[in-house]
């Protein structure tokens, strides 16, 4: 039986928002970290804590192939919501469709604005006075999915792509967590 309350979270890389979302566990709880790069930096961070963990290089493996794995992962641990967290990979609309209306994900910008990649520096580019990021469900299409709660951050002079992501990643740690302690409600 699927629990929305045991949540699974994606990684690729250094995991900061997955610690987040494990450090404040306000009415979830992570019950697998699971990931596309075995020896992505967040996964040494989750091993030292003896969380539970799944890990399989997608590099050369077929999408489904791979896609259906992890879903088996989810279902032995019960999982009921799966929340991306820097996790660089498109899942398929097979795996997306067996998880309707159950994945989320946060983006470094304020969606609609700046779907995909270099949000940062696209949005210090338009000369915008706000940056910020988002949680939305996951759909089909990249980033486009409703949007569940955003945070604002303002774009000061002088910023850097790099300074405002700072920034930004520190409000997507109190953001992530919260919203996803309403959205398990759902
Ligand atoms: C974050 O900026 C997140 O918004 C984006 O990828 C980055 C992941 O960072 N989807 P981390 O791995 O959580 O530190």
């Amino acid at each position: 039986m699927r629990d929305p309350k045991r949540v699974a979270v994606l990684i690729s890389g250094r995991g900061s928002n997955m610690q987040a979302l494990v450090e404040q566990p306000r009415g979830y709880d992570v019950v697998l970290i699971a990931s596309n790069k075995p020896h992505a930096a967040g996964l040494d961070w989750v091993r030292a804590r003896g969380l539970p963990t799944w890990a399989w290089d997608s590099k050369g493996v077929d999408k489904q192939r791979w896609d259906q794995a992890l879903s088996r992962a989810l279902e032995s641990h019960r999982v009921g919501t799966i929340a991306l967290a820097g996790f660089m990979r498109i899942l398929s609309p097979w795996f997306i469709s067996k998880w309707p209306g159950r994945i989320v994900n946060i983006h470094p910008s304020l969606l609609p604005n700046y779907r995909g990649l270099d949000t940062h520096q696209r949005a210090i580019d338009a000369r915008d006075e706000l940056g910020g990021c988002s949680v939305h469900i996951v759909t089909e299409e990249l980033d486009a999915g409703e949007v569940l709660g955003s945070a604002e951050v303002p774009i000061e002079e002088g910023d850097s792509a790099e300074t405002l992501e700072q920034r930004v990643l520190a409000a997507e740690h109190s953001l992530y967590p919260r919203i996803l302690s309403e959205f398990v409600q759902r």
